[in-house]
Formats: structure tokens, C-alpha cells, sequence
């Protein structure tokens, strides 16, 4: 019996999301499982349409508060269209981003108001809080190096080093916080090395799921 799940991972730019949640979508499809992988800001058409306000144009572009709205409206729309969607159907979903982005940039890198901030969650996020989260952390300054070799250059990854310091704490009060779901990844090392740590996070899961 295959039990839906759902996966998010968390932290900072160039820490390493994107690459594993590739990895893990891979190497649980290979396992049997259905899988959708999607990302935040974005995961549905209308949520796309938000995410293209919020990651261009001027650092300044937006008060702390809109950006928290702008983020929970995105996320209504993503659950509701594509995640709950892809649950109720059995998929295990690998989320590249959720909510504790919200928390760790708005909430504790950005001052914005975090009692808001848990209001909306409530409301828009409710029960379907995530199965599992993994917090990538990584010091800064290599992340924004990786980052930079990447290419890509959005509104968040040309604020400064200090605001992606308060980030970096900010996950990690996120993942203090919310211990129950939330499992530190230690992101500096190799990128085999990092999977095997994601992968030792998610197996008692993974088995609960298949036994
Ligand atoms: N463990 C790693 N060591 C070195 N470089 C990495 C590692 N993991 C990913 N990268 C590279 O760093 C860049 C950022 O990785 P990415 O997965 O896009 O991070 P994120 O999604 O967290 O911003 C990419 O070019 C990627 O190939
Ligand atoms: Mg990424």
C-alpha cells in the first residue's frame, strides 16, 4: 500500500534544493512511486503568474507585508490546483519550497510580522502541513557562490550578505520550531553526500509508506 507524502525542502539560495529534490524524485520513481515534483513561489498557472511578481523587478519592489500575501495567495492557489490534487491521488510530492520560506525571508530575514504570518498558514495551509521538510544549511557565502555559477539572478539573491545570514538563522529557528517534521541537512558537503543524507531522512518514511 502506497500512502501519499508529502516532502519539503527548505533553505537558502544555492544550498542545494533543486539538485536533490531531482535526485530523490528520480530515485523514488525508480522505486515504484508516483511522484510530482513542483516549487514556491509557483506550482500552479496562477501561482506562476504571482511568482513572476515577486522575483523580478527591484529589490525594494514590495513591502514585507505584500510580499507575505502575495506568498499565501501563491500557495492557496498551489494547493489547492496542484498539491491536495496530487495527495488524494496517492503521488508522493517533493515540493522545491513551502511555507518555511515565508517564515525564514519574510518572517525572520525580512521583520516582517510573524503572528500574520502563522494567521495565513492556518488558513490557507491548515492540515495539509508537510509530511517531512528538510532544511538545507549552508554558509551563505558559498551559496551565493554557487548561486552566482549557477547563473539566474533574482530580486532575493541580490539583497546583501547579512540579510542571507538573518535567512540562514531564520531556518534554523524554523526547523527548531517545528522539530516534529523539520530534519536538519548539513548542505556542504558533496552533492552524494548530501543525497545520502536526504535519503536517510526520508526512508522511515518511505517505509511507512510501503508497509
Ligand atoms: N553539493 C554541492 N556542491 C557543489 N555544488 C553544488 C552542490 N549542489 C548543487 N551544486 C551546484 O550549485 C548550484 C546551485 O544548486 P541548486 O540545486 O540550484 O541550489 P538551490 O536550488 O538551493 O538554489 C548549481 O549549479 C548546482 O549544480
Ligand atoms: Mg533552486
Amino acid at each position: 500500500m502506497k500512502r501519499a507524502l508529502f516532502i519539503t525542502f527548505e533553505g537558502g539560495e544555492g544550498t542545494g534544493k533543486s539538485t536533490q529534490t531531482a535526485l530523490l524524485a528520480e530515485r523514488l520513481r525508480q522505486s515504484g512511486n508516483r511522484v510530482v515534483e513542483t516549487r514556491e513561489p509557483g506550482g500552479s498557472p496562477d501561482a506562476d503568474a504571482i511568482r513572476k511578481l515577486l522575483v523580478t523587478g527591484e529589490t525594494g519592489r514590495w513591502s514585507v507585508t505584500a510580499e507575505i500575501l502575495l506568498n499565501y495567495a501563491a500557495r492557496e492557489s498551489h494547493l489547492r490546483q496542484t498539491i491536495v490534487p496530487a495527495l488524494e491521488n496517492g503521488a508522493i510530492v517533493i515540493c522545491d519550497r513551502f511555507a518555511d520560506s515565508t517564515r525564514a525571508y519574510q518572517g525572520y530575514a525580512g521583520n516582517g510580522d510573524k503572528h500574520l504570518i502563522e494567521q495565513l498558514d492556518r488558513k490557507v495551509v491548515g492540515d495539509h502541513q508537510p509530511d517531512l521538510t528538510l532544511v538545507f544549511d549552508l554558509d551563505p557565502r558559498i551559496g551565493l557562490e554557487r548561486a552566482v555559477l549557477r547563473g539566474g539572478d533574482d530580486r532575493f539573491e541580490r539583497k546583501g550578505l547579512e540579510f542571507h545570514n538573518r535567512l540562514r538563522d531564520g531556518y534554523l529557528a524554523v526547523a527548531d520550531k517545528f522539530s516534529a517534521r523539520c530534519s536538519l541537512i548539513d548542505a556542504s558537503g558533496s552533492i552524494d553526500q548530501i543525497a545520502t543524507s536526504v535519503w536517510q531522512a526520508v526512508a522511515p518514511h518511505f517505509e511507512d509508506t510501503a508497509g
